[in-house]
C-alpha cells in the first residue's frame, strides 16, 4: 500500500518543505520509492529546495487542463528512487481551487504507485489544505518551539479533527447539522470535548463513527528549528491540548535542530541531505526517518465523504442528461 504522508503547519515558514525534501532523500536512501508532491499551490517552492530548475509541467496544468494525468507530471529526479511531482511554479492560477478538480487531484494521488507520496502543503487551515492533509494514511504537522506556532498547529489539528467528523457523514444528514451546531458552540466558547458528542447523536454507528475517528486521528509531530533541549516541555504542550480539548493523541515523530547548514541550503541549490549529509539536523532527520519507516498505514475503517457529495451527483445526472439525450 503506498503511504500517503501530507506534511502540514499552523504559521508558515516553519520548515514544512525543507523537512518534507529531505525525510524523502532520506527515505529515498533508505530503499524506498518515493514521489515528492508539492502541493502549496500558489506558493510552490520544493523545487528550490530540491535544487530542480522550475521548467516542467506540474498540478498547475491538471488545474488548467492542460494536462489529464498526474502520473504523466511525475519526474525523476538525480536521486535514485526519488521523484518530483511538480506544483504551479510555471502556471500560479490556482487561488481557488475548484471542488471536481480538488476531488481529482487526491483521487489521483491516491493511485500513484510508490512506497511514500509526501505532499508538500501550503500553510494554513484552509479546507483545500485541511481535505489534502485528509488525503493521507497519516499526517505530519511541522511546528517550532514557540508558542505562536504551537497554537497555530493545535488550531490547524483543531479544524482537521472537526472536518474528518463533518466528512464522515454524508451530505444533509442529521449527523453534519449536529457536528455544525457543536463547532458553532465551541466557536462561541463552549469547552465541551469532542466526545461528549456522542451523547447528541442518536445511532450506535454514528456514535461509533465518531469514537473511532477519535481514536484512529493521531497526528505525527516535528519540531523543527530547535535551539535547546530545553524548549521540548513546550511541545508538550500541543499533546495536553490535543488531549484536553479535543480528545486525540499526537505522537512527536522528530524534534530537529536549528542548523546553519540548513539555511545555507537553498542558496548553494542543493538539499542540505546531499550537501551536508552528517550535518546535526540530518543526524536527527534520520531518527525520524526510521520511526517513519515503522508506521503502518491504514485503511481507514469508515468511509468519508464528500463536502458537496450532493452538488457532485446532481452535476453526474446532468452530465448523463446532456450526454444520453443530446438535443
Ligand atoms: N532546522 C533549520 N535550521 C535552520 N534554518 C531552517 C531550519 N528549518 C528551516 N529553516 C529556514 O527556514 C526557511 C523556511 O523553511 P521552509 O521553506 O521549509 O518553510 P515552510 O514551512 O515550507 O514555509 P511556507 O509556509 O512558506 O511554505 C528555510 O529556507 C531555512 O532558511
Ligand atoms: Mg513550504
Amino acid at each position: 500500500m503506498t503511504a500517503i504522508v501530507p506534511v502540514a503547519s499552523g504559521k508558515g515558514g516553519v520548515g514544512k518543505t525543507i523537512a518534507t525534501a529531505n525525510l524523502g532523500i532520506s527515505l529515498a536512501q533508505a530503499g524506498k520509492t518515493v514521489i515528492l508532491a508539492d502541493l502549496d499551490l500558489g506558493a510552490a517552492n520544493l523545487h528550490t529546495i530540491l535544487g530542480i530548475r522550475n521548467r516542467q509541467p506540474g498540478i498547475g496544468h491538471i488545474i488548467s487542463k492542460k494536462s489529464s494525468r498526474i502520473e504523466d507530471l511525475v519526474m525523476e529526479t538525480a536521486v535514485p528512487r526519488l521523484h518530483f511531482l511538480p506544483g504551479d511554479g510555471l502556471l500560479p492560477a490556482t487561488a481557488n481551487l475548484p471542488f471536481f478538480t480538488k476531488k481529482k487531484i487526491m483521487r489521483d494521488l491516491q493511485n500513484l504507485v510508490a512506497d511514500y507520496v509526501l505532499l508538500d502543503l501550503g500553510a494554513g487551515s484552509n479546507y483545500n489544505t485541511v481535505d489534502f492533509f485528509l488525503t493521507g494514511s497519516f499526517g505530519l504537522i511541522v511546528c517550532t518551539p514557540e508558542t505562536t506556532s504551537i497554537l497555530n498547529a493545535y488550531s490547524f489539528i483543531k479544524t482537521a479533527v472537526f472536518r474528518l467528523l463533518y466528512r464522515s457523514f454524508p451530505a444533509n444528514s442529521p449527523e453534519r447539522g449536529i457536528i455544525q451546531d457543536f463547532m458553532m458552540e465551541r466557536l462561541e466558547g463552549s469547552s465541551d470535548s469532542f466526545l461528549s458528542l456522542t451523547e447528541r447523536l442518536d445511532s450506535e454507528t454514528a456514535r461509533d463513527i465518531v469514537r473511532t475517528r477519535l481514536q484512529e486521528f493521531c497526528p505525527r509531530v516535528v519540531i523543527n528549528n530547535g535551539r535547546s533541549a530545553d524548549e521540548l516541555p513546550l511541545g508538550g504542550r500541543l499533546r495536553q491540548i490535543a488531549r484536553k480539548n479535543l480528545d486525540i493523541e499526537v505522537e512527536y515523530i522528530g524534534f530537529l535542530p536549528h542548523d546553519p547548514a540548513v539555511e545555507r541550503s537553498p542558496f548553494e541549490r542543493t538539499p542540505t541531505a546531499l550537501a551536508y549529509p552528517d550535518c546535526m539536523f540530518m543526524r536527527a532527520l534520520r531518527g525520524t526517518t526510521s520511526t517513519l519507516l515503522k508506521i503502518q498505514p491504514e485503511q481507514p475503517q469508515f468511509p468519508m465523504y464528500d463536502d458537496d457529495a450532493d452538488l457532485y451527483a446532481a452535476a453526474r445526472r446532468y452530465q448523463e442528461a446532456v450526454t444520453d439525450n443530446p438535443v
